[in-house]
C-alpha cells in the first residue's frame, strides 16, 4: 500500500508497509477517559485470542487466531485503513456545511477554501475524463501528443521534428512526473544532508512503474478516443519498447554515483541537451558550472543511443501513456466522499495537516501529546544507550560514540509541519494555486506542479532549521499514516492519524503504549546505521555492520531467510528496547500490573505488541515478510518472551539458539 517510488530506496523506511493493526471501535480521541480507553483496548485484545492454541508453539495463532473472525464483517483488513478512515470522516464532517470564506472568484481563497473546493470538484466528477489531462498538458507548447493529433487531424502528419523527448520529460517533471526513461529526484547530497541536489538515475524497477497488460493499455487508449485497431497496435508497440528498455536497465554500472557539472555531462552525452533540460524544469537559467548527481552512467549512454534509433512517435506515445498511468495512480481512486477526502489529504498535505491540528488536535492536547511522545522516545533512547554501554556487540569506542551521538540528536516531528506553522504560512504555501470548483483535472495538475516547485525550491533556499524542517514528498509519503524515519534528517515523522485509538491515546497505560507506538518508535531508531547524527553517510557506520559480532548475528537471522533483514533487525532490537524501557532495572515508565486487566503485565505487553501484526494474511507483502513470520521471528529470538510464557527449551517459540543483537 505505501511505497516510495520517487525516492532513492535508502531515503526512508516505512515501518508498516503492509501490517495489520489492532482494530477496535473507539470514539473520538480527546474525550476518552483512561478507564474506557484501556478497557476497550483489553476487550479487543481478548477478543482476538485463540486460547486453543499454544503460545509456545505458534504465538501468532494464539494472539491473532480470532482476528479475522472478529473483523469478518468489516471492509477494512487493517487498522491503518481504520485510523485513516476516522481521519477522513472527521474531515468530511467538518466540510459538511462549509461556507466559502472568500468570494468565489476573488482569487483570494483561504487554505480551507482550497481544500473544500478541491474536495468538491472531486466529488462532482461523474466519470474520469483522462483526455482532459492530455488537453491540459502537451509534450510542448506547439506540439500535441501524437495519438491526439491523429484524432484531431487524421489526414495530416504529426510534426515529429518538434518533438524532443528530453524536453517533454522536463515539462512533465514540473508536474511531479519523474520516473520514466530517467528518474529525476531532489535529494540531499551524499556528503552533506543539508544541501539538496538534482539526482538523475535510471527509473525504478518497481512493479507499479511497469506498463500494465496490453489489454489494459488498449482499454485506456480507447477511453481517450483512440480507435480500437490503432489502440491494439500501439499497446503492442509500447510493450515491445518497454522490453527493449528493460535490457538497458540491466546494464552494469561501474561508476557509482557521480557528481558532475552540466558542462561535463553535455560533453559526454552530446545528443542530450541537459542544460536546457534543467532550465526547463527549474524555470530559470543555470550556468554550465551547475552541479548535479548522476548514477548508472552507462544506462544513460545506452538510452541516448537507443532513443536515437527509435521513432519519435513511439517515444511520445510511451511517455504519454506513462504520464496518464501516473496521473491515474496519483489521483482519486474513485470520486466518492471518502476517496476524494483521501485525495485532498495527499495533494494538500500541508493544508490538511494544519487544519487537522487546528480542529482536532491543537491547543492543550498538542502540547500534551508532544510531551508524552518525547517521554517515550527519551526512555527508548536511554535504554538503547545503556545497551550500547553494555556493548554486547563489542563495538569500538569510536563506533559507540558515533551511535550515541546519532541517538542523542534524533528528533521527531508530529504532523510533518514546521514548528512555526501558522495560518499565514499555510496560506502563503498555496498562494500560487487557484482551485476551480469544477475542474478536478486542472486542480490535480496544479497541485502536482506546486509540489514539484516546492521540491525544487529546496535546491536554492538555505537549509531549514531543524525545527522548521518538514518533509516535502510524493503523494505516497503524504499518504502514510504510520511513522517513518528520514535518516538523512535523523528525524522521525509521526502523522496525526496514528495518535488516536487503537494505536495510541494519552490515557493509555504505559504497557499498551509501549507495545504499540513505543515499539514503532524503537523500531525506527534502529534503522539507518550508516548515516550519522546529521544524516551524512559515514564509513564508520557501515563498518559497524561488518563487525564480527554483527556478522554472526546476521547469519543467525538468515537461518529463516528474509529479504528484509534490516526490518528483522529493527524488529528484534526494537522489541528489546521497548520491553526494557518498561520492565528494565532502570526503567522510569509505569510497568505495574494494571487494575483493569487480569492478564499479567508482561503478557499484556507481548499481546499488545503481537496484535499489531494480526490480520487475515491475505495481503501481499513486498517490502516485509508476512506478518506472522515477522511476529514469530521477532519473539522467538527474545528470551524474556519464552520466560514469561514458561516455554520449554526446544518449543517453536523457544529455540536453543537465539540471535542476539545489542
Ligand atoms: C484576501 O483576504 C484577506 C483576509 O480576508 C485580506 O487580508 C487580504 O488583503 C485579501 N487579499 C486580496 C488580494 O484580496
Ligand atoms: C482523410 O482521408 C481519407 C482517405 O484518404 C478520406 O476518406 C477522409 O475523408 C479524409 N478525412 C478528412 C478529415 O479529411
Ligand atoms: C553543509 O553545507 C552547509 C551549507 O552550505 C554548510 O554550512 C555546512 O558546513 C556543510 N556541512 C558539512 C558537514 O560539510
Ligand atoms: C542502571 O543504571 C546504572 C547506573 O547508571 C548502571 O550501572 C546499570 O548498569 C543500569 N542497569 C541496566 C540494566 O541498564
Ligand atoms: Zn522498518
Amino acid at each position: 500500500m505505501f511505497k516510495h517510488t520517487d525516492l532513492p530506496p535508502s531515503a526512508l523506511f516505512l515501518l508498516f508497509f503492509s501490517a495489520h493493526f489492532l482494530l477496535t471501535p473507539i470514539d473520538c480521541a480527546s474525550d476518552v477517559s483512561a478507564v474506557s480507553v484501556n478497557m476497550k483496548q483489553i476487550q479487543a485484545i481478548e477478543s482476538y485470542l485463540d486460547l486453543n492454541e499454544n503460545p509456545c508453539e505458534n504465538y501468532y495463532a494464539y494472539a491473532c487466531g480470532n482476528w479475522a473472525h472478529q473483523h469478518s464483517s468489516e471492509h477494512y483488513t487493517e487498522a491503518t485503513s481504520l485510523i485513516d478512515h476516522k481521519v477522513n470522516k472527521r474531515l468530511i464532517d467538518y466540510f459538511q456545511n462549509y461556507q466559502l470564506q472568500s468570494d468565489a472568484n476573488s482569487g483570494n481563497q483561504t487554505y480551507t477554501d482550497k481544500i473544500w473546493l478541491y474536495y468538491r470538484a472531486c466529488k462532482h466528477v461523474k466519470e474520469r475524463q483522462l483526455q482532459r489531462y492530455l488537453e491540459l498538458v502537451r509534450p510542448s507548447a506547439h506540439l500535441d501528443w501524437q495519438l491526439m493529433h491523429q484524432l484531431r487531424a487524421p489526414n495530416t502528419t504529426w510534426p515529429a521534428g518538434h518533438f524532443n523527448w528530453l524536453f517533454t520529460l522536463a515539462k512533465l517533471r514540473r508536474y511531479s512526473f519523474g520516473d520514466t526513461l530517467i528518474s529525476h529526484v531532489i535529494s540531499p547530497k551524499s556528503a552533506n544532508a543539508s544541501v539538496y541536489v538534482l539526482d538523475l538515475d535510471k527509473p525504478t524497477k518497481e512493479e507499479e512503474n511497469k506498463l500494465p497488460s496490453m489489454e489494459t493499455i488498449a482499454v485506456i487508449l480507447l477511453r481517450v478516443g483512440v480507435p480500437k485497431l490503432r489502440a491494439i497496435v500501439v499497446a503492442k508497440q509500447l510493450h515491445e519498447f518497454e522490453r527493449q528498455l528493460q535490457k538497458l536497465h540491466d546494464i552494469d554500472d561501474e561508476h557509482g554515483l557521480l557528481e558532475i557539472t552540466l558542462r561535463d555531462l553535455q560533453a559526454d552525452m552530446p545528443q542530450m541537451p541537459w542544460r536546457l533540460y534543467v532550465q526547463l524544469v527549474l524555470g530559470h537559467e543555470v550556468g554550465l558550472d551547475y552541479e548535479l548527481q548522476i548514477s548508472n552512467w552507462n544506462y544513460f549512454l545506452a538510452l541516448g543511443e537507443f532513443l536515437k534509433h527509435t521513432k519519435d512517435s513511439l517515444i511520445c506515445n510511451y511517455v504519454m501513456f506513462k504520464f496518464l498511468s501516473f496521473l491515474v495512480r496519483d489521483g482519486a481512486s474513485s470520486f466518492s466522499k471518502v476517496d476524494c477526502m483521501w485525495d485532498v489529504r495527499t495533494k494538500m498535505d500541508v493544508a490538511v495537516n494544519f487544519l487537522y491540528k487546528q480542529q482536532f488536535y491543537g491547543g492543550d492536547s498538542a502540547a500534551k501529546y508532544e510531551a508524552d511522545i518525547e517521554r517515550i522516545l527519551t526512555s527508548a533512547k536511554r535504554e538503547f544507550a545503556a545497551k550500547l554501554d553494555a556493548n554486547a556487540m563489542q563495538l569500538r569506542p569510536a563506533q559507540l560514540q558515533y551511535l550515541k551521538r546519532k541517538l542523542g540528536a534524533m528528533r521527531f516531528n508530529i504532523g510533518n509541519l514546521p514548528s512555526t506553522v501558522d495560518e499565514h504560512f499555510v496560506n502563503a504555501y498555496y498562494a500560487g494555486v487557484h482551485i476551480s470548483h469544477k475542474d478536478y483535472y486542472k486542480n490535480h495538475l496544479q497541485l502536482l506542479q506546486l509540489n514539484a516547485r516546492k521540491e525544487h525550491a529546496q535546491l536554492t533556499t538555505p537549509p531549514a532549521s531543524a525545527a522548521d524542517y518538514f518533509y516535502i514528498g510524493d503523494s505516497d509519503s503524504a499518504r502514510s499514516c504510520t511513522p517513518f524515519y528520514l535518516f538523512r534528517r535523523n528525524l522521525i515523522v509521526i502523522p496525526y492519524a496514528i495518535l488516536q485509538p487503537p494505536m495510541f491515546h494519552i490515557n493509555m497505560h504505559d504497557i499498551l503504549k509501549m507495545g504499540l507506538l513505543g515499539f514503532v518508535l524503537t523500531h525506527e531508531i534502529i534503522h539507518g546505521l550508516s548515516y550519522d547524527y546529521a544524516g551524512n553517510e559515514q564509513e564508520i557506520g557501515e563498518r559497524i555492520t561488518r563487525n564480527a559480532q554483527f556478522e554472526s548475528s546476521l547469519k543467525c537471522l538468515q537461518q529463516i531467510e528474509t529479504e528484509s533483514v534490516d526490518e528483522r533487525i529493527a524488529n528484534i532490537v526494537g522489541l528489546r528496547v521497548a520491553f526494557d524501557a518498561l520492565f528494565g532495572a532502570n526503567a522510569t515508565m509505569n510497568a505495574r500490573q494494571p487494575s483493569f486487566s487480569a492478564i499479567p503485565a508482561k503478557r499484556l505487553f507481548f499481546l499488545s505488541f503481537a496484535q499489531f501484526f494480526c490480520g487475515n494474511l491475505l495481503s501481499e507483502f513486498t517490502d516485509h515478510d508476512a506478518d506472522n513470520v515477522r511476529l514469530q521471528q521477532t519473539l522467538l529470538n527474545f528470551e524474556p518472551f519464552a520466560e514469561e510464557y514458561q516455554c520449554t527449551l526446544g518449543d517453536a517459540m523457544n529455540p536453543e539458539r537465539k540471535c542476539k543483537l545489542y
